[in-house]
């Protein structure tokens, strides 16, 4: 077995949930010592993925405690063998309804005249002392801007002179009983859970460059049951909203347009399914199987499409409202990145381009070495996006507090994981 630095993410889709399993090692190292002062940087080499159908999750939710553990069971025992490595505990997404953004400002007095990664830390924790209602808990807060005595605009304040520190952020939440019940059922499985990240915070981090997300990009992550919208500016996350529609909706159309069922629809579109008619020929047919008695029926692929189309084209139409809505898609200069298993539906990207006005590519993780795992497909841009997510956020806080590595993290999840066993025993 390996013993090596794993850093493991977990992605409770709900159609999938996947299992991604990084090596980190450091890029610089001092002989003999794991992650010593002196290191810059870490590299991440993917070595396994784990996967299995999602039970008892709905539209990103868990809904059923111990069919969701059951899913995570699977695909951690995937994840295991294929590296040949033990699992015990894993940097986790949540997705949902349930999470709101809200904005906030805190105010400091600086000391020592000199802003440090302390006053940094304090100015932050300043703006977070906002009173929430006690079902929701803070999940990330994202400084947006910093204003030293009175000047504005700056991204990082550390090293300047100055007497009066704020700084602007966003603060985004989650329902505890949502939190705790993605943790119960990691729990279930035999799996502690090291920290929750924001499902496109770590798809972001897998698909999208440090450029993008300065001069503006926005990430739509169509899964099974959902799309996320998260819109990035100034290198920070500005904007996030989600759409009860994904693939799912995509393959019911075709099981009710084609009178098949769900599960055949489902392959008759990975195989055969595009967005747009005009990318198909008349003469192309597609073969539709029955279960029982019935024989295979051949069929123009036009048909299919008919009822693609117009579902892709009501998606795309809902996306385009949201980033009006948001109001910054004017500063979306770096366009759109589709990612999520329903982007690799065929002429998406084009249809979007067409619909949005804007340039859109498909996100697909880079990961080093990760090609060979099959990472490389937009359906793992959160699992393996949480890998790297954990990675930095390991590193940082290694750095930062010189403690072990993880602890501080461990902390954080102490307050939610106690609860839980409260509440098992
Ligand atoms: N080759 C393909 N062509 C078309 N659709 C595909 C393809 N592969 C996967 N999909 C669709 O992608 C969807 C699953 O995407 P993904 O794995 O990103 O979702 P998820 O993370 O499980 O769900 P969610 O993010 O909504 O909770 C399914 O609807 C599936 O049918
Ligand atoms: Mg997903």
């Amino acid at each position: 077995m390996k013993n090596g630095n794993l850093i493991v993410g977990l992605d409770v889709g709900t159609t999938k949930t996947c299992v991604v399993v990084g090596e980190m090692y450091p890029v610089e190292t001092v002989e003999g010592s794991f992650l010593p002062n002196s290191v810059h940087e870490i590299a991440i080499d993917i070595i396994s993925v784990g996967s299995s159908p999602s039970a008892g999750i709905k539209r990103g939710v868990v809904v059923n405690i111990e069919k969701t553990a059951e899913s995570i069971k699977r695909a951690v025992k995937e994840a295991e063998v294929m590296a040949d490595v033990e699992i015990k505990a894993a940097y986790v997404s949540i997705a949902g309804d349930h999470i709101s953004n809200s904005s906030s400002h805190g105010v400091i007095a600086v000391k020592e005249r000199e802003i440090s990664q302390r006053e940094v830390d304090r100015v932050i924790d300043a703006a977070k002392t906002v009173a929430f209602p006690i079902d929701r808990e803070i999940l990330h807060v994202v400084p947006t801007g910093f204003v030293v005595d009175g000047q504005n605009g700056i991204n990082n304040p550390r090293g300047m002179s100055g007497v009066r520190l704020e700084a602007n952020v966003q603060i985004i939440t989650a329902s505890v009983t949502s939190m705790q019940n993605i943790i119960k059922s990691c729990y279930t499985a035999g799996l502690q859970v090291i920290d929750i990240i924001l499902n496109p915070l770590a798809s972001a981090a897998a698909i999208l460059s440090q450029e993008e997300k300065d001069i503006g990009v926005g990430l739509v992550d169509i899964g099974g049951g959902k799309t996320d919208i998260t819109l990035f500016y100034d290198g920070n996350m500005c904007y996030n909203a989600a759409l009860n529609v994904g693939g799912n909706n995509f393959t019911n159309d075709i099981a009710i347009g084609l009178r098949i069922p769900a599960s055949e629809a489902e392959k008759i579109k990975k195989e055969h399914g595009c967005a747009l008619m005009s990318m198909v020929r008349n003469e192309e047919t597609i073969e539709l199987t029955y279960t029982g008695d019935r024989p295979a029926k051949k069929l123009s692929r036009r048909n299919l499409i008919k009822v693609l189309e117009p579902r892709a084209e009501e998606l795309l139409h809902l996306v385009k409202e949201e980033l009006i809505k948001s109001g910054f898609r004017g500063f979306m200069t770096s366009g759109i990145v589709l990612t999520g298993g329903t982007a690799l539906i065929q002429g998406i990207d084009i249809m979007a381009e067409n619909i949005l006005e804007l340039p859109v590519r498909i996100g697909i993780p880079k990961c080093i070495d990760g090609v060979k795992n099959g990472v490389s497909n937009p359906a793992y841009s959160t699992g393996a996006g949480l890998v790297l997510y954990g990675a930095r956020e390991a590193l940082a806080e290694y750095k930062f507090s010189n403690a072990n590595l993880f602890n501080g993290l461990r902390t954080r999840m102490r307050g939610l994981v106690n609860k839980i066993v409260n509440l098992r025993r």
